[in-house]
């Protein structure tokens, strides 16, 4: 018998070195956001109260306790940010000491331990380190997604949170969230599906609102949609986000975002204020009325993984009400100079003179 353990475990152990050193690389032009495996994950335990040592991993498996909190009760956070290969052979992470203070604010919402910035960051550079040859060459539009992930693992029956938890990043290339790229797509307010309460989870980056978003979401996709525009879940009246991606519109050179107490504070959204303000616009983070949409020069969704995808349409079904942004099916002037220069600034083309990058030699 232990002849047959051994056996299994050298196996094993034989198939992890093969998946470590013969996982071929993608062809980069061809990815688009999804799972795809890389040599290594990090890893890091909160225990009797302390965060211990990172730890690398070939593993992408965790063993779980039936009754860890994240399965039962949803004490789950998670983060996305993105590597890019500049010209210059260097890469360059996009501001990840905002991601490490949004999961902070996060924990505080789900009572989970939080982690220094700057373990944060130790982890964020290891696993990009680590897997250096997953980062997509400059020009190919592709970039490495980072995927950090906090979960509660000990066991608790009554809701309470855990004693223990396990952070860990994994890595991926990826090409384009929404797969038209940068190509104005249509979405859709579904008045009868809320994400997220006002002064409820919205504003944390927990499991579950992604979980509260999934039949709205397939619908969407189903009738042709990109996304869906959430609307304030206690009103109605007002504009909150683009499923996984927060909305901007432009009129008159102003960049106007919604203030919610129930949508992601967006890095990228928060970047894109500063570009505009940087070009000379004015910038209005407000509560945004639906009816003003049709206001609008140009709308977008924006995130890490959206990047900006301008929209073209957006259909309010039950009110039989089409608000359009674009006319040629093509990205406004704003939302392409906006775009043009988040990616210069992220592949390291034009000078970062916000201090945004953390760059690897
Ligand atoms: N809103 C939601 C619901 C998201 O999932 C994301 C993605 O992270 C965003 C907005 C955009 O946030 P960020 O720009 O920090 O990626
Ligand atoms: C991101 O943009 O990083 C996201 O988390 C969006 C989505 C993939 C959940």
């Amino acid at each position: 018998m232990d002849f047959v353990f051994s056996f299994i475990n050298k196996a094993y152990l034989c198939n992890q070195i093969l998946n470590t050193f013969c996982m071929e690389t993608p062809n980069w032009s061809e990815l688009s956001f999804g799972y795809m495996p890389t040599d290594y994950n990090i890893r890091c335990a909160y225990r009797n109260g302390k965060w211990g040592t990172l730890e690398i991993t070939s593993d992408t498996t965790i063993p779980m306790h039936v009754a860890a909190t994240s399965l039962h009760y949803g004490q789950e956070a998670f983060e996305g940010l993105k590597a890019f290969m500049g010209k210059d052979g260097k890469i360059r992470i996009f501001r990840p000491d905002e991601n490490a203070k949004r999961l902070q604010s996060t924990c505080d919402g789900i009572m989970m331990p939080k982690m220094s910035t700057e373990l944060f960051l130790e982890a964020v550079v290891k696993a990009v380190t680590l897997n250096k040859r997953f980062v997509p060459p400059y020009g190919s539009g592709a970039s490495l997604y980072i995927r950090p992930l906090l979960i509660g693992t000990s066991p608790q029956v009554g809701v309470k949170p855990a004693d223990e938890y396990l952070f860990l990043i994994f890595v991926m290339p990826v090409g384009p969230y929404f797969k038209e790229g940068f190509k104005p797509t249509p979405m859709v307010i579904l008045r009868q599906y809320d994400r997220a309460a006002p002064l409820g989870t919205g504003t944390y980056k927990v499991g579950g609102n992604y979980a509260a978003s999934l039949v709205a979401g397939e619908k969407a996709h189903a009738m042709g949609y990109s996304a869906v525009l959430y609307l304030d879940a206690k009103e109605k009246k007002y504009v909150d986000e683009c499923g996984p991606a927060n909305f901007f519109g432009i009129k008159n050179n102003t960049y106007i975002t919604p203030e919610s107490t129930s949508i992601l504070p967006s890095i990228t959204n928060k970047s894109l204020m500063q570009l505009a303000r940087d070009m000379g616009m004015k910038v209005e983070q407000r509560r945004v009325p639906v009816e003003e949409l049709s206001t609008f020069e140009e709308a977008g969704a924006c995130g890490t993984a959206a990047v900006i995808s301008p929209i073209i349409r957006i259909d309010d079904i039950v009110e039989n009400i089409s608000y359009q942004f674009s006319k040629n099916g093509e990205a406004g002037p704003v939302c392409t100079r906006l775009y043009e220069k988040l990616r210069a600034i992220q592949n390291g083309d034009e000078p970062d003179v916000h201090g945004w990058n953390v760059v690897i030699d």
